[in-house]
């Protein structure tokens, strides 16, 4: 651990162009710096960095960051060993420091979590092969489905008692804690406040991370359940995204092979690892994400990805793919014959003949997709000049331009186009899939933190332990999508803005003060209940912030001291310059009031300077990744000016907007916040009306009448602000 000093002198000395500089050559190019992006290969310098937000970016691979994610990048280290490497650099000296409380706090949560894991792994495992019950029913299925003895040491499956609390009794008998059940999603807590098993009657996937630490199980029903698989819902140790069923089981052979297969759930891994393909991981069912990506890259550039051979397979075998040629790995396709899923077809064949099937059928992603997109539209020109468009639009995801080369070469051969201009074509969809690959990004990372798998099985236990029990909390949960866009904006810019000016405000006392952006947003927070921010990401960026204020206010001041003297200097430069011009007195006078005023101007420009970058330069230095990248993306953002604005008015700077922008921010939100309370009152009403209980019913319409009323006041009000011209 480094003590907090030192990483900001760290982060406050590193100067991006000057770190950058040490791994590509840099030209100048207006405020910027230009050079060839050292992610990818490339002819054109696409990879630009900007001295004065001290972060950088490859318009092209979309990598980049502040100066210690370039490190992290380029070095492949993590976090710490990027700050080690900066300080060396500029030869800082590092005093390590101990954790603080909070961090140890967290860091014994986390390994409480995976100590009660592993000890509930062991247990289950026990049930499967040493109770009667997890004989007769467990075990028995497993082998039905002719997974063998060896195949269960090997991903350590398991059986959950099909008893209300067998594991949970157990547990508190041996001493492990309530909360920290609860927290990994081993137990849920009922209404009445009951404790209960999430898995019961169910044989049991865990999963387990590269280091071979248990940080979630999957439970299959057997008896036909609703809920085939129920899974650990996401916690401090297990972020959905970012793993891989099978990964540890699967790493070694992974690098061996140079090559990883990519299939769909629990039984189809562990299918092929019984016919002898070891590695090989599945994504449990849910498109890829960048971080699924990222964990194979770690081990091979290479992959295969397995499908059922019927056409729900073939559509799904083109789907998505994109983002994986935007990665630089190579891809390939293998369609299993019609019917037969990796797992069925291992155990019709001998490892042999899956292998022969492999080597024959196995094709290069792009030139699958050319044939069958060509296949399928035969002689209709429509739906060819449709499949060229796709098939251009994957060539425009290969970040590596040689590969992209040798692959257009390929298509214009296949697509009987010539080749300068399916090479015009690419060149032209690079810059939509670049932009289209960074909007998919951030969504998925909407998508991670809405995707709370556990609580639709949260309800269904739920519902089960006791039937008539509401749960509102987790309605309101449905409408995150709702809420996160909306929050984002207002955090953003309070990001971009925070402490810039935003105008005076009048105290209690009757005093004027300043106030900022970052109190404006406090304020309406704090006048409102309705508006906080739902979003975790958004509420830790925030509350960042705030921390911030102290020593922003300390630091500024150091600053314009040190200002002060160099405008000074200034001051008394133009002060003798005045001095030795031959003027007359009156001359004098007025030519001293002009130099004072523009000292003032450029203190006031270095003050605004000050501010602007404060937040953003420190936030994008932050040790919690999703918050640095979050921040990052925040920052980079263009400003788009609507269409009135660009018509009617002259085009200003996003920040002399502020007075404009944040208030409508705000509204926004709070609409949003009314229309979510609106989508809950409508199915409450429903229920009412099922019920035939009219009093509520009526009750309920005239709150529902209620808000409709205020979210007609609220868009007349964002519809003004649009609608008039700023002064
Ligand atoms: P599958 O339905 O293909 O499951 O879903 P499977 O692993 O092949 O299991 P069997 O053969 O039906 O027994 C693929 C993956 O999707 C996730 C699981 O990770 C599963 O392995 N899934 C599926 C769930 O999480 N929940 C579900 O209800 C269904
Ligand atoms: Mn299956």
């Amino acid at each position: 651990m480094i003590d907090k000093a030192t990483v900001r002198r760290i982060i406050d000395t590193a100067d991006i162009v000057e770190v950058v500089g040490d791994y590509v050559h840099l030209t100048k190019r207006g405020s910027n710096y230009m050079g060839l992006c050292p992610f990818h290969n490339e002819k054109t310098p696409s990879f630009s960095v900007n001295r004065q937000r001290n972060i950088c970016k490859c318009f092209s691979c979309g990598k980049g960051g502040s100066p210690v994610n370039f490190i992290m990048e380029k070095e492949g280290v993590n976090y710490h060993d990027a700050l080690v490497h900066l300080a060396k650099k500029y030869g800082i000296k590092i005093e390590e420091r101990e954790q603080t409380d909070e961090e140890r706090l967290q860091q014994s949560q986390r390994e409480s979590m995976l100590v009660v894991n592993e000890w509930a792994m062991q247990r289950m495992e026990h049930n499967l092969t040493e109770t009667d019950e997890g004989r007769n029913v467990g075990l028995q299925y497993l082998y039905q489905r002719g997974i063998t003895a060896e195949a269960i040491k090997k991903f350590r499956l398991g059986y959950a008692i099909d008893k209300g609390q067998d594991l949970y009794d157990q547990a508190v008998k041996e001493g492990y804690d309530v909360q920290t059940l609860k927290d990994v999603g081993l137990c849920g807590e009922s209404q009445q406040g009951r404790y209960y098993d999430r898995f019961r009657g169910r044989v049991i996937f865990p999963a387990l991370n590269p280091a071979g630490k248990v940080i979630a199980f999957g439970g299959r029903g057997i008896k036909g359940e609703a809920a085939k698989y129920i899974n650990s819902p996401e916690s401090l140790i297990y972020r959905k995204s970012n793993e891989l069923y099978g990964i540890y089981q699967a790493k070694n052979s992974i690098v061996r092979q140079d090559k990883c297969f990519l299939v769909e759930g629990y039984m189809d891994v562990i299918g092929m690892w019984q016919a002898g393909m070891e590695n090989v991981v599945a994504s449990s069912g849910t498109s890829l994400t960048d971080g699924q990506i990222a964990l194979i890259h770690r081990f091979t550039e290479n992959v295969t990805l397995i499908y059922d051979g019927d056409s729900a397979g073939i559509k799904a075998s083109l789907r998505g793919i994109d983002l994986l040629l935007s990665h630089n790995l190579n891809i390939k396709v293998l369609l299993l014959p019609e019917g037969e899923d990796p797992d069925s077809f291992s155990q019709k064949h001998t490892p042999e003949e899956f292998r022969q099937y492999v080597e024959q059928n196995e094709t290069d992603f792009i030139i699958f997709k050319t044939n069958v997109l060509l296949k399928g539209s035969g002689n209709d020109p429509d739906k060819r000049s449709q499949a060229v468009r796709s098939i251009v639009k994957s060539l425009a995801s290969i970040s590596d331009m040689i590969k992209r080369s040798v692959y257009i070469q390929e298509c214009s051969r296949l697509l009987n186009i010539p080749e300068n201009v399916l090479i015009m074509q690419v060149k032209q969809a690079r810059g939509e899939v670049v932009e289209e690959m960074r909007k998919k990004r951030e969504y998925e990372r909407i998508e991670a933190d809405n995707t709370q798998v556990s609580v639709e099985d949260e309800i269904v236990e739920a519902i089960k332990t006791k039937p008539d029990t509401t749960t509102p909390q987790v309605q309101e949960d449905k409408f995150a999508h709702i809420l996160r866009p909306l929050e984002r904006n207002v955090i953003k810019y309070c990001v971009r803005y925070g402490m810039l000016d935003y105008g005076d405000e009048v105290d209690t006392d009757g005093n004027m003060r300043d106030i900022k952006v970052y109190d404006v947003v406090r304020n309406e927070m704090e006048a409102d209940d309705m508006l906080e921010l739902r979003t975790p990401i958004y509420q830790r960026i925030f509350d960042r912030i705030l921390d911030m204020v102290p020593e922003y206010q300390q630091r500024r001041n150091e600053y314009m001291d040190s200002i002060n003297d160099d405008l000074q200097e200034v001051f008394n430069q133009g002060l003798d310059k005045i001095a030795s011009r031959q003027l007359t007195m009156d001359e004098i006078i007025r030519e001293e009031e002009a130099l004072k005023a523009e000292i003032m101007e450029m203190r006031h420009q270095k003050e605004v300077q000050f501010d602007k970058l404060y937040i953003g330069r420190l936030l994008s230095n932050d040790p919690d990744d999703e918050l640095r990248h979050e921040v990052i993306e925040m920052i980079n953002e263009k400003y788009t000016l609507s269409k009135y604005h660009t018509k009617n008015t002259k085009v200003e700077d996003e920040s002399e907007r502020l007075m404009d922008l944040v208030p409508r921010a705000l509204d926004e939100w709070k609409d949003g916040v009314l229309l979510v309370k609106l989508k809950e009152a409508q199915s409450q009403l429903k229920d009412a009306v099922a019920s035939s209980n009219h009093e509520q019913t009526m009750a309920i319409m005239e709150y529902m009448q209620r808000i409709t009323e205020w979210r007609r006041e609220f868009a007349k009000q964002i519809g003004e602000r649009i609608i008039l011209p700023k002064r």
